[in-house]
């Protein structure tokens, strides 16, 4: 039977599947359209992230809205969630057992917000959702349609603000999300003039 969102959250605060649970303040496990063709997956909870209870608010998340924005969409308009959702020590990477253990999780959100394109923000929910060999420098960029659903993995917001070169190939991604929204009649943004990230 479908779980839900209630049921979901309360399962989610009260998890201790794996050893992330015991070091943080807050579960962080969605925010947005619930309803939204389009869903953006982040790694995990960072600083800011794990002390709000709300993805993508420190300043990867900042960048993420002005990516967004670029082609047109609102925060608001689109479903934000990570692949762990509690913040893993120092923001390393979360490991194997952790994304297997909160892989659950994500598997509910999907059957409860139903995309029909999802954003995989970086390495880790590119290798979790689309291939655990993938190599996000060489194959960021490359539709999969996995199950009736497009995925598009690109950089982490956070990788463009340590290396500012990447904007370019990622506002390409953007663009390319933008056309697939568009060719499936789910584009919901606003035309914009923009030509890149800033
Ligand atoms: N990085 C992520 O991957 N997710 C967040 O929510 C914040 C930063």
């Amino acid at each position: 039977m479908q779980t839900s969102w209630t049921e979901l959250c309360r399962t989610v605060e009260n998890c201790h599947l794996c050893p992330l649970s015991a070091g943080r303040k807050h579960t962080v496990i969605g925010e947005g359209d619930p309803h939204s063709p389009l869903m953006l997956v982040g790694e995990g909870p960072g600083e800011q992230e794990d002390l709000t209870g709300r993805p993508f608010v420190g300043a990867a998340g900042q960048l993420l809205d002005k990516m967004l924005i670029s082609i047109g969409l609102e925060r608001s308009c689109v479903y934000i969630c990570n692949v762990v959702k509690c913040r893993p020590p120092q923001n390393r990477v979360p490991q194997p057992e952790e994304i297997s253990q909160c892989m659950n999780y994500l598997r509910q959100q999907f059957v409860l917000v139903r995309p029909k394109v999802i954003l995989c923000l970086g390495s880790t929910p590119s290798k979790a959702l689309i291939d655990p060999q993938m190599r996000i420098t060489r194959q960021r960029g490359q539709w999969i349609l996995k199950r009736g659903v497009w995925f598009l993995p690109t950089y982490h917001p956070a990788a463009l603000i340590y290396d500012a070169s990447k904007k370019r190939e990622s506002w390409e991604d953007l663009k390319a999300l933008k056309a697939k929204l568009t060719e499936l009649n789910l584009y919901t943004g606003r035309q914009v003039e923009t030509d890149g990230i800033r």
